[in-house]
């Protein structure tokens, strides 16, 4: 009798081991950090990145809540070794991923790595396809803490499948990785990805640019604003541990100041992951002001973990965004898109601002709320005014309002 029971027990460890799971909890708010892809392509190096750490750390964005430093396509030799391993390219990275890391963790950061879910990644070095197991042990080795996982030569694999196995591989190796599909939105991830990874992408690769598309045959690049309006719909499968991810920031990469501060504000009203892509050691003053600015980033974090929404196209030739926050606050994002000035004249009395995602409503009719700028930081009254302003073409007027 004892044998069974110790079986049964043991049985149910395995199981409890092997059942297919994600780690829970470790993207409760949308992940912060750096990615090296938008700026340096596979020009990518151990020098790099070490100055890039240090320069998140000097720079306040290590102290404003950036965390992951994550080297994507680039960082490996072009085969695996005999035994089926991935390695480093010992010219870019001489003392290995696992020293890297050591560096990363050493400065209270967290180390991010890249790879694909197909046979090849997209600039045609080893995929993870067949390997799953074998590299997600060999992540946890190095002190891996996030995964961005592409899907270039993926052939005819199933999206959903597929990224399932390495989800399940994470899962038996045993270390914790945020772990972020790279899909595109092609197969709709939204849909199945809640249970598989912590964000996933639902775009195409975002270029430096406000307004544009750029056509590279088979596939485009697309700017902020095309972004944006790429997918419509799908704001209530973002949340706490599973972000839509509008790709990382093109800030401080040749927008004009005004581009960028929209741009970050868009992006913490989308409760977008905020993943800088510029060259952090040679980042302008006003570059780092825009990405450290803790009010909108606390937009950002908020622990409600809403998906803000276009609450207007077009107020007075503006957009008007909308997100609610935690402890009924709300953040607005009076957004001009256009190529002129715009005035506004919003009376609050005459909106009826809701979400029906979060039931959440602004009731300004019997409650009175007080106004932050977060870019001026400058107090602009209450909610019992109408809120008059004139927004410089591509520039925002972020707002917080707090009962
Ligand atoms: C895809 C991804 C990009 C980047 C490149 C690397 O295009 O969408 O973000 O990772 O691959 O090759």
């Amino acid at each position: 009798m004892k044998r069974w029971l110790m079986m049964a027990s043991f049985v149910v460890a395995i199981s409890q081991i092997l059942v297919a799971q994600k780690f829970e909890g470790l993207a409760l708010t949308p992940p912060m950090g750096w990615n090296s892809w938008n700026t340096f392509a596979v020009n990518i190096s151990e020098d790099l990145v070490k100055q890039t750490v240090d320069m998140m750390v000097a720079s306040g964005m290590k102290d404003a809540g950036y965390e992951y430093i994550v080297i994507d396509d680039g960082w490996e030799a072009m085969e695996r070794d005999n035994a089926g391993s991935l390695i480093a390219d010992p010219k870019k990275f001489p003392s290995g991923m696992k020293v890297l890391g050591d560096y990363i963790h050493s400065k209270g950061l967290k180390f991010g790595i890249h790879n694909c879910a197909g046979t090849k990644t997209c600039a045609g070095f080893p995929g993870g396809r067949g390997h799953e197991f074998q590299d997600a042990r060999l992540y946890a080795s190095w002190g891996i803490d996030f995964l961005k996982y592409d899907w270039c030569s993926h052939g005819t694999a199933n999206s959903e499948e597929t990224y399932k196995t390495m989800r399940d591989a994470i899962h038996v190796a045993g270390r914790p990785i945020v772990y972020s599909i790279c899909e595109w939105g092609d197969t709709k991830p939204w849909e199945w990805g809640k249970d598989v990874g912590h964000l996933w992408r639902i775009t195409g690769d975002i270029t430096d640019c406000f307004d544009c598309e750029i056509n590279h045959g088979s596939w485009s690049s697309w700017g902020i604003i095309n972004t944006i309006e790429m997918r419509k719909g799908i704001r209530q499968y973002s949340g706490p541990d599973h972000w839509n991810d509008p790709d990382m920031m093109e800030i401080g990469r040749g927008m004009t100041p005004n581009e960028d501060r929209a741009h970050f504000s868009l992006w913490a009203m989308l409760a977008a992951p905020l993943m800088a892509g510029n060259d952090l050691r040679d980042m302008k003053k006003e570059i780092n002001e825009i990405l450290t600015n803790k009010d909108v980033i606390a937009v950002d974090q908020d622990s409600l973990g809403v998906q803000g929404l276009k609450y207007s196209d077009n107020e007075s030739g503006v957009e008007v965004w909308i997100k609610p926050l935690n402890k009924n606050d709300w953040a607005i994002c009076f957004f001009n898109k256009s190529e002129q000035k715009q005035k506004i004249d919003f009376d609050w009395s005459k909106k009826n601002i809701s979400d029906d995602i979060s039931k959440k409503t602004l009731n300004t009719n019997d409650f009175t709320y007080s106004i932050k700028d977060l870019w001026s930081k400058k107090n602009l009254g209450t909610t019992k005014k109408s809120l008059r302003a004139e927004i410089p073409p591509h520039d925002v007027l972020m707002i917080r309002l707090t009962k």
